[in-house]
């Protein structure tokens, strides 16, 4: 009754230009802790997404909320012109961490959100190179700010803002399962970056001056597996060849791990698995467990030192806030403590397998995949290919009803969508999620797609 009057304002007085209608009705959650949110009635639904891993490591995680808690009761607020500890020690440990990785020397930036971020990194690149295009990939996503939109590929983002004179220049990315038949995934990997390097053959192929030695290109963003995209993971040698070309001229690499940082994939960082170091990484989301909004940049000290990067370059008042430095600092010092790595690819291979059993059962999923806690389930016709994009709306929208079944207990089950076809479940569970919870996330997603075919 009381969510009935709460809609009912919602439709007056709330802007509806978010994502929440995405999905009708949408839901009204009261409570949350571990890999569950809980409606007004009690109803648990078991989190496949965490808040699009921002919540990695579990709703209400008790020492992520207590450094959160201790924060509030020393030093809750403080101008960003003035500094904290915390500020201080979480950027040397991400510093120190891509000393040790990258084996270069940089520097942290902080902001709120991530498309803040992005547009922060913009702002080092153009400030380094004088030139403010960039290359970024079909299929990427990189938020919602005027800037993040122009090097997004999907033009659903732009279409009603005018004309995105710096739009990026987008490029194929190796979606294996899509991609030309009787090709290997290495080979198709190959295939994208010939197709790259090609454009640097000549003057004529529009990018690059060879009397010159100059490309009008600054920068190319990447994320290592594409997030909103679909969690499409390339074959591991791709990026070194995408890097070689980079190398050859003279172009940065931008990394983004807004959405797969923070161990989703198995590693600190998701380009740790490719083996090729970025100029620039941006982050976000997990770093605050969705606690106190941070995310931030990393750059290379010749990118970001203070004679090229002085102060004043960007500012936003809520940037580098200590609520969020504290829970950050807190989040890397837990990382630091347990081995995710390990712990982390032990539930994926075994989510992984889980899927790949339901898709024995199930013919419409195409395709499954995986690495660490970012996993994929793409819905298909019968045919086990042609999208179906209506058969995962259905999905979503019973999971979200909150009538599943489980042990006599209704059940709800949160899912995302991405994908180029909007057909795809991106899995991005908690990952303190027990094995217990993935056999009823295994469970729920079988009664799911029976339920949502039945209709
Ligand atoms: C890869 C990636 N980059 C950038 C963003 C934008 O971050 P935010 O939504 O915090 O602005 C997102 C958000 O989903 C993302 O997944």
């Amino acid at each position: 009754m009381r969510d009935l009057q709460l809609l009912a304002d919602e439709a007056l007085y709330c802007s509806f230009g978010d994502t929440v209608h995405y999905i009708e009705p949408p839901q009204i959650f009261e409570r949350c802790e571990g890999s569950y949110l809980y409606d007004a009635e009690g109803t648990a639904f078991l989190d496949l997404q965490m808040w699009y891993s921002a919540v990695s490591f579990g709703y209400a995680n008790p020492r992520l909320n207590n450094a959160l808690k201790k924060q509030i009761d020393t030093l809750p607020q403080l101008a960003s012109q003035y500094l904290h500890p915390t500020k201080i020690e979480l950027s040397k440990i991400i510093a120190q961490d891509a000393e040790r990785k990258f084996g270069t020397r940089g520097r942290v930036h902080f902001n709120v959100g991530g498309s803040q971020a992005v547009e922060d990194s913009l702002k080092i690149v153009r400030n380094a190179k004088g030139k403010n295009l960039m290359f970024a990939f079909e299929g990427g996503y990189h938020g919602r700010t005027l800037g993040a939109s122009a090097i997004t590929s999907s033009y659903r983002y732009r279409r009603r803002f005018g004309h995105f004179g710096d739009r990026a220049q987008f490029i194929p990315f190796p979606y294996h399962f899509r991609g030309p038949r009787g090709m290997s995934k290495e080979e198709y990997g190959e295939q994208c970056v010939a197709q790259f390097a090609r454009l640097f053959e000549t003057e004529y192929n529009g990018v690059w001056d060879p009397r010159a030695g100059q490309s009008e290109y600054a920068a190319f963003y990447i994320e290592p597996i594409q997030g909103t995209g679909g969690y499409v993971i390339p074959p591991l040698n791709f990026f070194r060849g995408i890097k070689k070309v980079l190398d050859q001229y003279g172009i940065l690499l931008v990394v983004d791990e807004i959405q797969m940082g923070f161990y989703r994939t198995g590693k600190l960082w998701s380009i740790e698995h490719f083996g090729v170091q970025p100029d620039i990484l941006v982050f976000g989301k997990a770093l605050t467990n969705g606690l106190n909004p941070l995310a931030g940049v990393w750059a290379r000290e010749e990118l970001i030192n203070p004679t090229l990067f002085p102060p004043g370059s960007t500012h936003s008042t809520f940037a580098s806030n200590p609520l969020g430095t504290a829970v950050g600092l807190e989040t890397m010092r837990m990382l630091a403590e347990t081995d995710y790595e390990t712990l982390v690819m032990a539930k994926g291979e075994y989510f992984l397998a889980g899927l790949r059993d339901l898709q024995q059962r199930h013919p419409e999923i195409g395709d499954v995949d995986g690495l660490g806690l970012a996993l994929r389930v793409e819905l298909c016709q019968a045919d086990g290919f042609t999208p179906n994009k209506a058969l995962l709306d259905r999905m979503t929208e019973i999971g979200l009803a909150g009538d599943l079944e489980h042990r006599g207990q209704r059940m709800g089950l949160i899912l995302d969508v991405g994908g180029y076809h909007k057909n795809v479940i991106t899995l991005a569970p908690s990952l303190h999620i027990s094995y217990e919870e993935i056999d009823l996330g295994l469970i729920l997603l079988d009664q799911l797609l029976r339920r949502a075919k039945g209709r």
